[in-house]
């Protein structure tokens, strides 16, 4: 009988179950009434007296170590049903990188502008890209058969009643801001406006403005050459000088557009800057007694500057990107090498 037990618990120890059918199976070989142990514990009358205690005790371990085993396996079978493939996953193993997108240049500077300004007080504005022609050039000066209007080869779209465009600048919100608001007014208007160009590396018929405006009284033109200084200097950086030459803008009297010292070659001289030193960021002025009371704003009582850039050419210049196509192809290659917090 030893000899038995001593087998029993061999084969035991070994065997393994991958089903829940074979383990019943090996329950109902060993345990069950009619199975191989009770069968052994009906032999033990026939023990001889003096190992009875001894083949006792085998045939509990025996009983015990089978229902153990049965207990442990079952268990096993359990765990792999439920978490199912994970018994496949290799948790130490890299996790792959989501593939982060990043900002597009033109937002990153679009908000880093923005912040320049709103850190003196000015307000963001923003107004229909579909512009009728009263906001985009009839309060601003622009009257019918003005040869100016040239200068903003306009979208036109049809509409019987109503002449309608696609904004040629975002001049047309500060329109708005006036119509709607009375003096202290200072405000940013960022947007995208339309002409009709032919697409280069240099114009697109799509772009970008970020037009600034300050209403108020006494508001003169030394304000306005020291805040476009402070933006400059704050874009740019520290050391950028500006400079005004005199220009026309129907809604600005006197007007001027700004050129800064190239901040490619420091101002010495580079194909940038054409050798001149000097690249020009924005067109500005003081707005135009006409165009104020056009938006209801007492002449009199107030003045006011207005100024007007291309983020794309602001960005071109920062970034020295030569080909401003490249802002509207979205290829991957050339967006990735913009990081920004912003
Ligand atoms: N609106 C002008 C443009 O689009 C720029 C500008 C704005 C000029 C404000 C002067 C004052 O060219």
């Amino acid at each position: 009988m030893k000899e038995k037990i001593r087998e029993i618990l061999n084969t035991i120890e070994n065997f393994n179950a991958d089903s829940i059918d074979e383990l019943e199976n090996f329950r109902i070989k060993y345990l069950s009434k009619k199975g191989i142990i009770p069968a052994l514990f009906g032999e033990f009358k026939n023990v001889a007296p003096d190992i009875r205690k001894e083949m006792g005790m085998a045939l509990n371990d025996l009983k015990n170590k089978t229902q153990e085993k049965l207990n442990l396996i079952k268990q096993e079978i359990d765990s792999k049903s439920t978490s199912g493939q994970q018994q496949d996953v290799d948790l130490s193993m890299p996790v792959d990188f989501m593939d982060l997108g990043s900002r597009h240049p033109l937002s990153i500077v679009r908000r880093q502008i923005l912040d320049i300004f709103a850190r003196i007080g000015f307000t963001i504005s923003e107004g229909p890209e579909v512009e009728d022609d009263w906001h985009n050039f009839e309060a601003l000066n622009f009257i019918e058969e003005h040869p100016a209007r040239d200068m903003q080869d306009t979208f036109f779209i049809d509409d019987k009643d109503e002449k309608v465009v696609l904004r040629t600048h975002t001049s047309s919100v500060q329109v708005r801001v006036m119509q709607n608001q009375q003096p202290p007014i200072r405000t940013v208007s960022p947007g995208r406006v339309f002409r009709n160009e032919a697409i280069s590396a240099r114009a697109h018929c799509i772009f970008h403005q970020v037009e600034g405006l300050y209403v108020d009284h006494k508001v003169s033109f030394a304000d306005l050459k020291q805040t476009l200084y402070y933006f400059a200097r704050e874009f740019f950086g520290e050391k950028t000088k500006i400079r005004l030459r005199p220009s026309y803008f129907p809604f600005t009297e006197p007007s001027a557009e700004v050129d800064i010292s190239c901040n490619i070659c420091g101002g010495k001289g580079c194909n940038i800057c054409k050798y001149t030193g000097w690249v020009e960021i924005l067109g500005c002025g003081m707005v135009d007694p006409e165009v104020l009371e056009n938006c209801n704003i007492n002449s009199k009582e107030y003045t006011g500057y207005a100024f007007g850039m291309g983020i794309e050419r602001i960005t071109m210049l920062k970034y020295q990107v030569n080909d401003l196509r490249l802002f509207f192809e979205n290829d991957l290659r050339f967006l990735k090498q913009f990081q920004s917090a912003l």
